[in-house]
């Protein structure tokens, strides 16, 4: 077991918000890789509406194309029921749900408010349960939201708590814009903490200012042991204007291998991976 998880995001946060129309082939090639590198999970793509974000149009070939090692699990992104059963028949190991903590970026995101979109998972939680599926939980826009503004600790809490009670094994409160401050991180841990266990939490920054790693050392403090990232820093979200793309995983591993915390990563690989996806780039 490592000391901490890096959660491998970038063949889907790094590679939706991409203009050019990535070929399958190319995405799979990624993911093999990252496949060899160490992660114990790896976000491979997300079932979502292709007139909405195209790049993931082909999420089911990717999931087909794909191979699996023991000990890799894979999970993509499901908004709706429809996404989750092409998750399950394209074999997830795991489904990642996500809510915002603002209104605006909600209806920007996905086209509902927060509370149609918890009611929304209703159905995804109990078909996931039956099948023995476990969930994540993503909060979005946790300490600041492009269109509303500086978000109360308090409302990242309230939607944490409702995935806890809707069954998410993990919540993942979510920097979407990447300019969070590591004192902003921290009130909002700390406010999350009342409603969700640490162990249970996971990181995600994005890094548009440069602050992610502070942020993760800020999260290290208050108990979290699994962070998000993106190989080569690729990304972002299409409807989070202006934000870049989650924090580079190379960048973390190296930050917390000279913390002295152990991640299982091999940095050689690592380093490939991350040439293969800027490679990616449009
Ligand atoms: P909608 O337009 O309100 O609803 O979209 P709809 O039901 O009318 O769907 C629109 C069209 O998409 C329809 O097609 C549906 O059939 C189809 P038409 O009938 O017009 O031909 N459709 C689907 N197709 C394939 N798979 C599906 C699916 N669902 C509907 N699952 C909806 C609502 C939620 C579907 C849409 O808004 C959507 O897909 N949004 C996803 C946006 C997205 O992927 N954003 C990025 C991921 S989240 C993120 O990056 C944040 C994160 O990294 C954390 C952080 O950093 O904050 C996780
Ligand atoms: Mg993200």
């Amino acid at each position: 077991m490592p000391d901490i998880e890096i959660f491998e995001v970038g063949p889907r946060d790094g590679l939706q918000n991409e203009k050019r129309l990535i070929p399958t082939a190319e995405k799979i090639a990624l993911i093999d890789l990252l496949s060899c590198a160490g992660f114990r999970r790896v976000e491979a793509t997300s079932f979502v509406s292709p007139k909405w974000v195209p790049q993931m149009a082909d999420a089911a070939e990717v999931m087909a194309g794909i191979t699996r090692p023991p000990g890799v699990r894979y999970e993509v992104l499901t908004p709706n029921l429809r996404g989750y059963q092409a998750a399950r028949a394209a074999r997830a190991d795991e489904v990642g749900v996500f809510a915002s903590a603002s209104e605006g970026f909600s209806r920007a995101n996905i086209n509902c408010t927060i509370d149609e979109s918890l009611e929304r998972m209703v159905p995804i939680m109990q078909a996931a349960r039956e099948d023995g599926i476990s969930v994540r939980g993503y909060v979005s826009v946790v300490t600041d939201c492009p269109y509303d503004g500086p978000t109360p600790p308090g409302n990242v809490a309230r939607v944490v708590a409702a995935l806890r009670d809707l069954g998410c094994h993990e919540i993942v409160p979510s920097d979407t814009l990447g300019r969070a401050t590591p004192e902003a991180i921290d009130a909002m841990l700390a406010a999350v903490l009342n409603e969700m266990p640490a162990d249970r939490l996971a990181g995600h920054y994005h890094d548009t200012d440069g602050r992610a790693l502070l942020n993760i050392d800020v999260s290290i403090e208050r108990g979290l042991r699994v962070f998000d990232a993106a190989v080569g820093g690729l990304g972002g979200c299409p409807y989070a204007p202006g934000a870049a793309g989650n924090v580079a995983t190379e960048k973390v591993a190296a930050h917390l291998a000279s913390r002295g915390f152990d991640t299982g990563l091999d940095m050689e690989l690592l380093e490939q991976a991350a040439v293969m996806a800027r490679g990616m780039r449009g």
